[in-house]
């Protein structure tokens, strides 16, 4: 494969990022998508086996059980483009239906480039299938898929994972409508979704037994000390997972056990945490089957189809640019 980006240079746009998160005056923050260096990555890799969490399993039945369906309702020919590829291994069931009808072309877009050589790998054995790998955030990814097409051909854009979740729903809607305006009418975006389900279910697959949740989380401090060569106590703080009733959602946050001092030096910050106080890392939200209709149509898409699994409720819903 091709991977068509150069790396940027994302340090110093993390020293920003962690800067602005920690000195917030109310809730101190740290952005989830920074959640996924090599080891984040790896480690979610892990919880996606972990029985308590259901969703990527959900989601990869799914794509398996109907990738035929969800291919005939496309209008061909189509280039796939994909918004955080992962390990590419759910993606194989719909490229392989689609790659029985047509010579197919296939653009994840990736800001780890681990993840995307891992995608490579997992997929460059399906037949008439070529792979380009985007290194890039997903909208300016997108762009560039965008300005790769060919006249006639159309688009699908694969938003998998319930990733969408990890934006506020204003956010969501938002980025959905973006993407939107990259699209031509008849392009589609294949959506997946968590559903809500009861709180117990969600804290444990938040909160797993086994506490790769927890590594995965505190892993964001360890990344810090690793890239701005911080002096996190990854001992000094604690997982957490809680839902937000409001907002529909599980969030995960880091507890300071005690009143702590933590230097920052490449973000030339020093934090203060009393004992208690919490960093908020990712917010997880959880859908109706109805919230996703009236997201897309506020989006300027309309919902075609959608599949449940009723094992652990999860959707996949197609929507087409009108
Ligand atoms: C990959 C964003 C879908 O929100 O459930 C897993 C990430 N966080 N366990 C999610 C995650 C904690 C996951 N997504």
């Amino acid at each position: 494969m091709l991977v068509h980006a150069i790396t940027p240079n994302t340090t110093y746009e993390f020293a920003a990022d962690v800067r602005t998160g920690l000195t917030k005056p109310l809730q101190k923050e740290l952005l989830s998508k920074y959640l996924y260096d090599d080891v984040g990555s790896a480690l979610f890799e892990v919880i996606s086996h972990l029985p308590e969490y259901g969703l990527t399993r959900a989601d990869e039945r799914l794509l398996r059980r109907h990738s035929h369906e969800i291919v005939e309702r496309l209008a061909t020919p189509v280039a796939v483009a994909e918004l955080g590829s992962g390990s590419g291994r759910k993606t194989r069931h719909i490229l392989e239906a689609l790659c029985r009808r047509q010579r197919t072309r296939y653009y994840p877009i990736e800001i780890s480039r681990s993840a995307l050589m891992m995608c490579e790998r997992e997929l460059s054995d399906i037949d008439s299938i070529s792979i380009l790998g985007f290194e890039r955030e997903y909208l300016d990814g997108l762009l560039e898929v965008a300005a790769h097409r060919r006249t006639g051909q159309h688009l699908l854009v694969l938003f998998l994972g319930s990733t969408i979740g990890n934006f506020d729903r204003p956010a969501g809607i938002q980025f959905l409508t973006e993407v939107r305006r990259i699209l031509q009418p008849g392009d589609s975006l294949l959506l997946g979704t968590d559903l809500e389900k009861p709180g117990v279910q969600l804290l444990a697959a938040y909160d797993d037994e086994l506490g790769v949740t927890a590594a995965f989380n505190l892993n964001l401090l360890a990344r810090v000390n690793r890239q701005l060569d911080a002096d996190f106590d990854l001992t000094l703080f604690r997982h957490e997972a809680r839902i937000n009733h409001v907002d529909r959602s599980v969030e995960m946050h880091l507890r300071s056990t005690c009143n702590q001092t933590v230097n920052i030096p490449a973000a030339e910050l020093s934090v203060e945490f009393s004992e208690g106080e919490t960093i908020w890392t990712e917010s997880s939200h959880k859908y109706s089957s109805e919230d996703v209709f009236v997201m897309a149509r506020s989006a300027g898409f309309r919902c075609d189809a959608q599949w449940i699994d009723e094992e652990w409720p999860f959707a996949e819903n197609l929507l087409i640019a009108e």
